[in-house]
């Protein structure tokens, strides 16, 4: 059974930003006549969220990502458009609605760096007015999930940031919120400390059927969580459908990078569907279509590489591609039809 627990309809920010004139006489100008520049944000954003989805929130820098969930959580009020959060209009800022969401953003804090994370937590509960069996519950689950023990009578401004990171999603979990918004929650994180936080908030979608709107540059974050990603470019949403037929119609290549003991210099067999973008004595980087990969692979392994590295396209050349090529908003089946046509 679907219950729309999230939706937009033609949401629009514009911010407006004070412009100074340029030098001495642009700030004398400036008191006389102040001129603003607007910048729309986000730019007529519909968008429905089931409850209990995962969904993906992609897009470049200054896209539009987190002033979207600003509007979501209430931080900021729409210029333009509907917005509905759990039955709220999230800017009227309301106990109840506040109650019914977490929201936690990797380059922001929220927690008490002279507190311990157990009194982080009370405090918390206080705030929130948990009850004592379930504030026990939840936390005893959460700090066992992440295998936290030890630091939590440890002093928060002691913790290195994937420590914190894991400290921020359990006291923004303890009061059982419906919603999670995460902003960036994995950012300046290594491959083990972003791993453990993946696991963790599968383990919460999917055992307590938390619905997630996650926000990150990460295409690992994306494509192990969100069955479903949203794409938005310039504040406009250019993709929303499932996350798989994304990656598969629009992460096309893949970028080969080799080393060498000894200066190399050897002409590929299929060099047809192979672009050298790199070309040093001991280090060639190639890149060619996905399906490609394994034959050219192959073929490097046959001249001894002191190392060879497969990565894929990051998530800012998949959402290019889509901008230039599909320049359409397009939902779910709609998408492929839209797109083929
Ligand atoms: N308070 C503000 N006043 C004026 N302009 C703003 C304000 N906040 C954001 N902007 C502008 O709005 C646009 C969208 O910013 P936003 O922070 O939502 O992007 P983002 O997608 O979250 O980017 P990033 O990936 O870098 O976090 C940017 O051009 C930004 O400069
Ligand atoms: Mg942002």
């Amino acid at each position: 059974m679907n219950s729309t627990i999230i939706n937009t309809d033609n949401l629009v920010k514009t911010y407006r930003r004070y412009k100074k004139q340029e030098g001495i006489r642009g700030s004398i100008a400036s008191l006389i006549k102040r001129t603003y520049e607007e910048k729309t944000a986000v730019d007529h954003i519909s968008l429905s969220v089931q409850a209990g989805e995962f969904v993906g929130l992609i897009g470049p820098n200054g896209a539009g990502k987190t002033t979207l969930i600003k509007m979501l959580t209430g931080i900021i009020a729409p210029t333009a458009g509907a917005v509905d959060v759990m039955g709220y209009y999230p800017n009227d800022l309301k106990n109840e609605f506040k109650k019914q969401y977490a929201v936690v953003m990797g380059q922001k804090s929220q927690l008490f760096f002279e507190l311990t994370v157990n009194d982080t937590l009370r405090l918390f509960k206080e705030i929130y007015e948990i009850p004592e069996d379930t504030f026990q519950a939840n936390k005893n689950y959460f700090v066992k999930l992440f295998g936290v023990e030890d630091l939590m009578d440890v002093q928060v401004r002691t913790m290195s940031l994937g420590e914190r990171m894991k400290m921020e999603l359990i006291v923004a979990l303890l009061h059982n919120p419906r919603i999670l918004f995460l902003d960036e929650p994995t950012i300046g994180l290594d491959a083990i400390a972003s791993k453990q936080i993946r696991s963790f908030l599968k383990e919460i979608n999917e055992e307590k059927g938390t619905t997630i709107l996650l926000t990150s540059h990460y295409i690992e974050d994306i494509k192990t969580l969100c069955r479903r990603t949203v794409v938005i470019n310039h504040g406009a949403k250019i993709y929303d459908g499932a996350t798989d037929e994304l990656f598969d119609r629009y992460q096309r290549n893949k970028k080969i990078t080799v080393t060498y003991d000894s200066p190399a210099d050897h002409t590929l067999r299929a060099s047809a569907h192979v672009n050298l973008v790199l070309n040093e004595p001991y280090k060639k980087v190639y890149e060619t279509p996905k399906e490609h990969a394994k034959y050219l692979f192959a073929e490097l392994m046959e001249h001894e590489p002191k190392d060879i590295v497969v990565e894929e396209e990051e998530i800012g050349i998949v959402v290019e591609r889509i901008y230039h090529e599909a320049g359409t908003v397009c939902e779910g089946a709609a998408c492929a039809e839209d797109m083929e046509g």
